[in-house]
């Protein structure tokens, strides 16, 4: 669990919007200015989000957006967001966000990120599709620009030729990079009328166990020390995995982000009433756990601030340890089987299973 010392005291900075792009009919990307004095706070590993907070219809809300802008290039930082339907804040951002608002956001964090170093020579594949493409496009332009000798293969899935999010700029990479940069688009849903007047290449279908299957033997690793990165919907990132497990690719070299979905554990027999005590930036506090309320919401509605971001289980912002008790997770996406082994548990997820349940932040 690193990465977690920049949130650990959950501040968020008012940022101002510098740049609104609307990069297809449902993706805005979204540059932010860094003043200098955050330089430091806002420092990124290339794949790692940010949490944006809103306070929406009077309720605050949190969102977690992947960085697409690179560490290695850009001063500002930039994120894209895609539409979901009938959400909430991608809506609010699509629609409402302009040149010269300003944002509450924490500080960049998350361990899906490539800690890419000028001397690595390696083979990153790259599968994403939809809005997975955000922390991807970070990735690859980051590794591309700083790993002289490193390979990029990026497998990109979308509906059709217009839903493709930083086209331009996709393609722009692969002039700039033709011999260690790959891109291979897959569409589901193709235009024939689009194709039949713009020169596009694209393979038919989506990012599936077959389609991953065959871009690897199509693209063989060039470098043999390679790493797989996965960004998508759940079930395309379970696709993926799948078909690299088939093909004995270690978990060690598998990373993966999940955007949301998962399904929760039904049935926790919860105890009602169970006593929290916690410690958040060094303070214990103790309150108790009504029926049916994670450890996070009870703190929240204790008055407390712990740091969270997508209340889903999946960016493990809330992530904190279990020191004392027994709990359950209605889902996890967010912490490996290691971390759990560890004593870490999401708190936005958590239900006590005993009497008493203590953690730290
Ligand atoms: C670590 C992390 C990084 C992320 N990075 C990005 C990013 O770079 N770009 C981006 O566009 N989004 C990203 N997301 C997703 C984003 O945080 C929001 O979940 C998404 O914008 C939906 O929020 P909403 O308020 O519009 O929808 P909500 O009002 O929260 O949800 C409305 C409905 O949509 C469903 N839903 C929620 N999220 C999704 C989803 N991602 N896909 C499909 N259905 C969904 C919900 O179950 C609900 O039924 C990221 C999420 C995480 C955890
Ligand atoms: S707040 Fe995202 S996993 Fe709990």
């Amino acid at each position: 669990m690193e990465q977690k010392s920049k949130t650990m005291n959950n501040k968020s900075f008012p940022l101002k919007v510098i740049d609104v792009k609307h990069e297809t009919k449902d993706a805005v990307s979204i540059s932010f200015d860094l003043p200098y004095e955050l330089y430091e706070t806002f420092d990124y590993k290339a794949g790692q989000h940010l949490t944006l907070i809103f306070n929406i219809n009077d309720k605050e809300v949190r969102r977690s957006y992947s960085l697409c802008s690179s560490p290695v290039l850009e001063e500002n930082i930039r994120i894209g967001v895609k539409r979901v339907k009938n959400g909430l804040v991608s809506n609010y951002i699509n629609d409402k966000i302009k040149i010269g608002d300003t944002i509450e956001i924490m500080p960049p964090e998350g361990r899906f990120y490539a800690d890419s170093k000028k001397e690595f020579y390696k083979t990153y594949y790259l599968f994403s599709a939809g809005s997975g493409i955000t922390p991807i496009f970070s990735i690859a332009k980051t590794v591309l620009n700083t790993e002289e000798r490193s390979f990029v293969y990026l497998f990109f899935g979308n509906r059709d030729q217009e839903s493709i999010i930083f086209k331009k700029e996709l393609d722009e990479l692969k002039e700039q990079f033709p011999e260690r940069f790959i891109l291979v688009h897959t569409l589901s849903k193709p235009k024939t009328s689009w194709f039949s007047k713009n020169e596009f290449e694209f393979r038919k279908g989506r990012v599936d166990e077959e389609s991953v299957n065959w871009f690897i033997n199509e693209y063989p690793p060039y470098a043999q020390n390679t790493e797989y990165y996965i960004c998508g919907p759940g079930k395309m990132i379970e696709d993926t995995e799948e078909a690299l497990h088939k093909i004995d690719v270690p978990q060690n070299r598998i990373f993966k982000e999940y955007f949301g979905s998962g399904k929760e554990k039904k049935g926790i027999e919860s105890v009602d009433n169970a006593v929290l005590i916690a410690t958040l930036n060094g303070d214990t506090v103790e309150t108790t756990i009504p029926k049916g309320k994670t450890i996070l919401r009870t703190l929240i509605d204790f008055g407390e601030n712990p740091p969270y971001s997508c209340e889903g289980g999946v960016c493990s912002t809330c992530a904190c340890k279990l020191v004392k008790g027994k709990v359950a997770m209605k889902k996890n996406l967010g912490l490996s089987d290691e971390d759990v082994e560890k004593g870490y548990i999401l708190s936005c997820q958590s239900l006590p299973l005993t009497d008493e349940v203590e953690v730290e932040y």
